[in-house]
Order: structure tokens, then sequence, then C-alpha cells
């Protein structure tokens, strides 16, 4: 039976106390049968609203019906019963609220949490980084320079004189609407890292060591081992006396580091306009450990050989210390080695890949391999 409010006959304090506690218990138990904002509302205006609430009616019923000795305890009780029903209103409300938030977000502990997808190293970054890693241990620091550059650094300083044929090795791309220019401020994209050896010894005297991480571009059409764009890292240690005995200690240490301990080093004579002598540097395969074979396949990576190409390297041909000399880079004075490798390459060799378009694609089910 729905609670009513009925006229007092005891106006007795213990009367008083009895009617109220039963107004407030009433409006407990309906505030608990409160499932929606609709019955939240009707609750409300059942018991508040002014023209015939139910708080209304105990002020007309019972204050105003008091006789006069009983007026000032009636009118406590109302009182206490009015900031009670409030009390249990707004409680109600807040319920309320709670629910509709949760609903919106529903929690179900017992389902799996949202597994938001974490970033993983880019199997060429990380390649790149275990390189750079190893000559930083050594005491190498790291220099950028621009992708876009001028003819000047990426061939003339380096020794590429105008129209030389080494120039051809290069499939350069080259900006349009550079031809009103004299040749060595012509812009291209750089086909090497090795411009960067000219542009940090502008800037910092001997000696140096340094390492140089970061994109070339070429006009290679993509395939599985060629793209447009690839990685490569450049190092240049120039200081007195440096000799070729240094660069094949450091390589070699370089190689063992990165391939492990096992590996064999093998330098085979080479050009580049920029060092002399200049070499090839290969390891012994670290698929089929040199052997050439993979149980009774051949191996493919190296090609049957055992060997593996890594880099070009060399001694700081003089011709390049001549474009530098008047910051501390005398021919007479200071000697230096240099080498540049292919980060793409030992990646996919590294990770066992066989298609180098996949690096570039940006295909997350490739890339959450790595992760
Ligand atoms: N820049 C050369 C290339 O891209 C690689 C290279 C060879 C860099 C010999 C060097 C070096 O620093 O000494 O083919």
């Amino acid at each position: 039976m729905a609670y009513t409010v009925s006229r007092l006959t005891d106006y007795s304090a213990a009367a008083l106390e009895k009617a109220a506690d039963e107004c407030i218990a009433a409006c407990t138990a309906e505030a608990s049968e409160v499932r929606s904002d609709l019955d939240l509302k009707s609750f409300r205006d059942r018991w508040m609203a002014r023209k015939n609430g139910i708080l209304t009616q105990i002020n007309d019923l019972w204050l105003k019906g008091a006789p006069k000795e009983a007026k000032r305890e009636a009118g406590i009780r109302v009182n206490e019963i009015k900031s009670a029903v409030a009390d249990i209103i707004d409680k109600a409300e807040h319920i309320r609220l709670e629910i509709s938030t949760a609903a919106i977000q529903s929690v179900d502990i017992s389902l799996p949490g949202i597994r938001r997808p974490i970033g993983a190293e880019h199997p060429v970054i990380k390649t790149m980084h275990e390189i750079v890693g190893v000559f930083q241990k050594l005491g190498y620091s790291v220099a950028e320079g621009p992708v876009v550059e001028t003819d000047y650094y990426n061939f003339e300083a380096l020794n590429f004189p105008p129209n030389h044929p080494a120039r051809d090795t290069q499939d350069t791309l080259f900006i349009a609407g550079q031809q009103s220019k004299p040749q060595r401020e012509r812009l291209l994209l750089r086909t090497h890292t090795s411009p960067v050896q000219i542009r940090t010894m502008e800037k910092m005297r001997p000696p140096i060591r340094i390492v140089i991480p970061g994109t070339v571009h070429r006009n290679d059409p993509p395939d599985a081992s060629h793209s447009p764009m690839f990685h490569q890292i450049e190092g240049l240690a120039v200081d007195t006396n440096i000799t070729f005995g240094d660069l094949k200690g450091t390589l070699d240490h370089a190689m063992k580091a990165l391939f492990g301990s096992s590996v064999k080093t093998h330098f085979r004579p080479s050009f580049f306009p920029f060092t002399e002598p200049s070499a090839e540097l290969y390891v012994t395969c670290f698929i089929c450990g040199g052997s050439g074979k993979r149980g009774a396949d051949p191996c493919r990576p190296c090609k049957q050989t055992g060997w593996i190409e890594v880099l070009g390297c060399g001694m700081v041909d003089p011709n390049v210390f001549e474009f530098v000399k008047d910051n501390g880079y005398d021919p007479k004075k200071v000697s230096g080695f240099a080498f540049g490798m292919g980060v793409d390459r030992l990646a996919l060799l590294k990770y066992g890949v066989d298609d180098l378009q996949y690096f570039f694609q940006g295909d997350v089910r490739f890339l959450e391999q790595f992760g």
C-alpha cells in the first residue's frame, strides 16, 4: 500500500515521533524502488511537489492543523522530516547519475581489456640504432645532414669532378628547374650520406670520429632488393697517423659486435672517388656460417659464396681534405678513414625478410611482428 498522509489526532511527542518515523521509512522504501529516470521524476514530484506533494500535505495537516500547545514540537518534527526526505531524494538522484554514467562506458570486468596497440621500433631503424650504438661505444658521435643536397657536397667536394663517370653509378634524382644556377649549387636528393663528411669537417676541427645515419635516394625502381629511398650509415675518423690498420681493426671489431664474435672479415680492393685506397668489406655469411650451404640447399643470401658484402670503405683521399684544408685538415698533417653501409639490406638479412618493399609499405601485419 502506498504511503498516504493522514490527519493526526494525537500530538503527543511519542505519536509525532512515530508518525515521522513511518513517513521517513516510507520515503526510504520508495527511493529503493527507483529504476529509471522516469521513476526518479515521479518519486521526486510525489514527495516534493509544491502543490500537493507529501511534504506540503504534512505541512498542512500536521503543522498548520496542530493545536497551539503542540505547534513547537510538531514544527521540529516536520522540519526533521523535510530534511530527511531531501537527503533521501538527493541520494536517489546520485545513484541514478552513477548508473547512467556507468551505462555509457559500461565496464564489464569479466571481458578482456581494450589493448591499445603499442608502437614498435621499425626493423630498419632498430638495425640503424644497433649499428650506431656499436660506434658510440667506441667514442664516435652522431652527425646528420640535409637530404636535399647541393651538387658540391654530394659530388664535387667528394672528389667527383663534373662529368666524371663515377657520378653515373649513383643514379641521381635531381631537383627540377636548377639549370640557371652554377653546377655546384644545383640541388639534388643526396645519393649517399658521404656529403655529411664534408659538412662536418667544415664545422669541426680534427680529430673527429663520427657516424652519420640517414636516408638517401636514387633513381632505382622499387623491387625486392631496390628502393628509390633507403638508409645508410656513414663513418669518418680523422686524426694524425690514422692508418689502414685502424680502419681494419675498427671495422672488424664492429662486425663482430654486430654479427657475433665468430664472424670473419675480408677486405677486397675497390674504387670510390673520395677514398684512396678503397675497399669493400665482406663478412662470413651469418646465415650459413660461411659454408655457402644450408643443409643440402644452396645459401641464397650469400649466393653460395659464404661471404656477404656489407660496406664500402677506404682512407680519405687527400683531394677531399683539400676542400676543408682551412679548418685544420691539411692532408700532409692528418689522415683518416671512412666507410658507408646500406642499412636496409643488413636488416633484410638479419630478420630473414625476402622483400625490401615490406619495410616501406607500412602494413601493420608486417610491422607488428617486430613489436
Ligand atoms: N658513399 C658510398 C656509396 O653510397 C659508400 C661509401 C664507400 C662510403 C666508401 C664511404 C666510403 O665513406 O669510404 O656507395
